[in-house]
């Protein structure tokens, strides 16, 4: 009789939007890897539990999405490097014996999908990232490392944008300040890295920051153009684009900490984008 498949899913609450089984699926299909991945809706107050649960039953990986993503950070025994710095946990794994280990695999998505996916330059570019929150930490790091000319982060509440800016000054050309700030003037890429559009709003950035040169990049992703996507089209952008790529790429970059072997993205990104 040959060995179960190995157990890995996706804890969130909600979590019944998650594309991650189907995005995982065709990877272990791809790579012929015997595994089962399935979806866990758990409120936050059962998160520990569900957790510890998971991998005392032979459980080898999670993806953590919203809200569980600084609560993984807690309950990981040992954070990678990158986890670390982003202060949030989107892959656990279990290793040595029973120690769980937290990484966050969306700043790598985020870059790739930038560079490999749709060839937007980053080096020596100015980037302005709206949005001072969770998502915009965890991509900081890995935009700094390919040097931009300088990094502005704008946010509703400009205190954020300016502490999360003195928390990462070490690594580069950065600046925090409001969404009105002088600061504020064109862009070759703008990311929207804010959850105003999954809570339904659009974002009130000025229209001056974009130029036919600018490229948008929204980390949201969904069916129809986002609103930030839209915004972006109507000023006449040089291309808006949405997160699908970074959601592939930070799945292939889980699956590949997971079993030591890096999916192809390309035909998962079309089937996803396709279906
Ligand atoms: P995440 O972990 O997804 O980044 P978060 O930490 O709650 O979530 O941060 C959400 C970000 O979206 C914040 O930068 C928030 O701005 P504030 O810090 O001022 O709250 C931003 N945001 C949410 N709704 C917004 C809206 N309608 N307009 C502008 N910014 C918004």
């Amino acid at each position: 009789m040959s060995a179960p498949p190995d157990q890995y899913g996706v804890v969130g609450h909600p979590v019944a939007h998650s594309w991650s089984p189907f995005i995982h699926g065709l990877f272990a299909r791809q790579t012929e890897q015997a595994m089962v991945y399935r979806r866990f809706d758990v409120p936050p107050a059962k998160f520990r539990r569900h957790v510890t649960h998971f991998f005392l039953h032979g459980g080898r990986g999670l993806n953590v999405t919203l809200p569980h993503k600084p609560a993984a950070a807690e309950l990981a025994n040992e954070l990678t490097p990158r986890a670390e710095r982003a202060g949030a946990v989107n892959t656990l794994l279990i290793q040595g014996e029973n120690e769980i280990l937290g990484d966050n695999t969306d700043g790598e998505g985020l870059v790739r999908d930038l560079q490999d996916n749709c060839r937007v330059p980053v080096t020596a570019t100015r980037i302005l990232i709206v949005g001072a929150g969770g998502a915009t930490r965890g991509v900081l790091a890995p935009l700094l490392a390919l040097q931009p000319s300088e990094i502005v982060i704008a946010n509703r509440t400009a205190a954020r944008a300016s502490a999360l800016a003195r928390e990462f000054a070490e690594l580069g050309n950065l600046i925090g300040c409001g969404l009105d700030s002088a600061l504020l003037t064109e862009f070759d890429l703008i990311i929207n890295a804010t959850s105003a559009s999954t809570n339904g709003h659009a974002i009130a950035i000025p229209e001056k920051l974009v130029s036919a040169r600018t490229i948008c990049y929204d980390m949201a992703y969904s069916k129809e153009k986002t609103p930030f996507v839209r915004w972006a089209e109507s000023l006449g952008c040089a291309r808006a684009l949405q997160g699908w790529g970074m959601l592939v790429e930070q799945a292939a970059e889980s699956f590949s900490v997971w079993r030591g072997i890096r999916p192809q993205t390309a035909p998962v990104l079309e089937a996803l984008t396709a279906s």
